[in-house]
């Protein structure tokens, strides 16, 4: 087991990673157990799949479980479901000292965060990520939101939770689908900040991917580690670093927008064929040897993840995927930063990048195969 210390001041947590840490959840948030019984708010998925060894571990330290479920799926990320679970947690009498259980993936505890950072203007929250995707990105770092008619993710909070217990038995039952999309997350590390981390994922990708014990706890814990880095710079995100984290999610959330946030295309996949076009687009720019954005296409490609545009089926042009990005909420005073490449580990954000030049390049990319 691994654990990895997010350093902020005054507001330090560890999270903790390891195969079976869920049936030791009392001991290691033992200092979260004030009273007697437990809110967890759980998505439905992850209640039936792992609910019993959670309220089992809590049953050895005399603590009962207060479930609420969240149906699974994106849509448990809205104004009602935020109201309905606030209301729940305001009848359970939490408290500001109290903590609050989030067991499931980045909708739970995106959800859970937001109803903690807002209840009595502030409850502890404990975060127990049951998906690969949640595990190395969403549950670390205090992001918390709901989404509205405007978009995803527009309205929330920073607010970091008191521990994160990351149990790699729970991605067991994860579907392989959701696994590779959690994948593209663990690459965004290497590509981003750490070519032997990146060169590691390329000899060992097939190993994590198929859930070996000891190859997938490293790529947890070394996500994290890079993550709980970025974090600690940067818990705002407000000098540059950790909007270091948005490699390929430009790129991708224009491909997200235009499948509808659908299952057309999973938010890792439009990741995963983001970072493609944000390292091909580098070499393009002369910024990257081509070689190195193969390297990256092959590793995506290799990991079962999209990586040609001209793949998913897409019924716009470069134009068509442009004008997405202009609801991108990174938009800053009429530009748009984006997150490029120097070389494998060496992201940098572009804040000099020609949205017309970007809709030619991807309309050389949609005829591409
Ligand atoms: N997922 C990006 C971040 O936490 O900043």
């Amino acid at each position: 087991m691994a654990v990895i210390p997010v350093e902020l001041a005054g507001r330090s947590y560890d999270v903790h990673v390891g195969r079976g840490l869920l049936s030791d959840a009392a001991t290691l948030a033992k200092d979260f157990l004030r009273k007697s019984i437990v809110p967890v708010v759980a998505d439905a998925n992850a209640w039936a799949d792992h609910g019993a060894t959670l309220m089992a571990a809590l049953a050895a330290a005399e603590r009962e479980v207060a479930l609420y479920q969240v149906p699974s799926g994106e849509d448990s990320k809205s104004w009602q479901s935020l109201q309905t679970l606030t209301d729940w947690l305001l009848t359970q009498g939490v408290e500001r000292g109290d903590h609050v259980f989030a067991l499931g993936g980045g909708v739970v505890g995106d959800l859970t965060g937001f109803a903690c950072a807002i209840l009595k203007r502030g409850c502890g929250f404990v975060q127990i990520p049951t998906t690969l995707l949640a595990q190395v990105d969403s549950s670390v770092g205090g992001k918390t939101a709901i989404n509205t008619a405007a978009g995803k993710n527009l309205v929330g909070a920073f607010h970091q939770p008191s521990l994160v217990l990351a149990d790699t038995a729970t991605l067991d039952t994860l579907p392989d689908r959701e696994m590779r999309a959690g994948f593209a997350e663990v690459l965004k590390y290497g590509i981003l900040g750490d070519a032997e981390f990146f060169a590691w994922l390329e000899a060992n990708g097939g190993a994590v991917l198929g859930r070996n014990e000891y190859a997938l706890e490293h790529a947890v814990t070394a996500s994290v580690a890079a993550k709980a880095r970025i974090v600690a710079e940067d818990e705002r995100e407000t000098s540059g670093v950790r909007a270091l984290l948005n490699l390929g999610h430009t790129f991708g959330h224009a491909l997200e927008a235009e499948t509808g946030f659908s299952d057309r295309l999973l938010h890792g996949e439009g990741v995963a064929l983001g970072m493609v076009l944000a390292a091909r687009y580098s070499a393009r720019r002369g910024e990257l040897p081509v070689e190195d954005a193969e390297r990256v296409t092959r590793v995506i490609a290799a990991s079962g993840l999209p990586s040609e545009l001209s793949s998913i089926g897409l019924k716009t042009d470069g134009a068509g995927l442009v004008q997405h990005m202009l609801h991108d909420k990174k938009m800053d005073a009429g530009t748009l930063p984006f997150l490029l490449l120097r070389g494998i580990g060496a992201a940098y954000l572009a804040k000099d990048v020609d949205l017309q030049d970007v809709a030619a390049f991807l309309d050389e990319q949609l005829v591409l195969h």
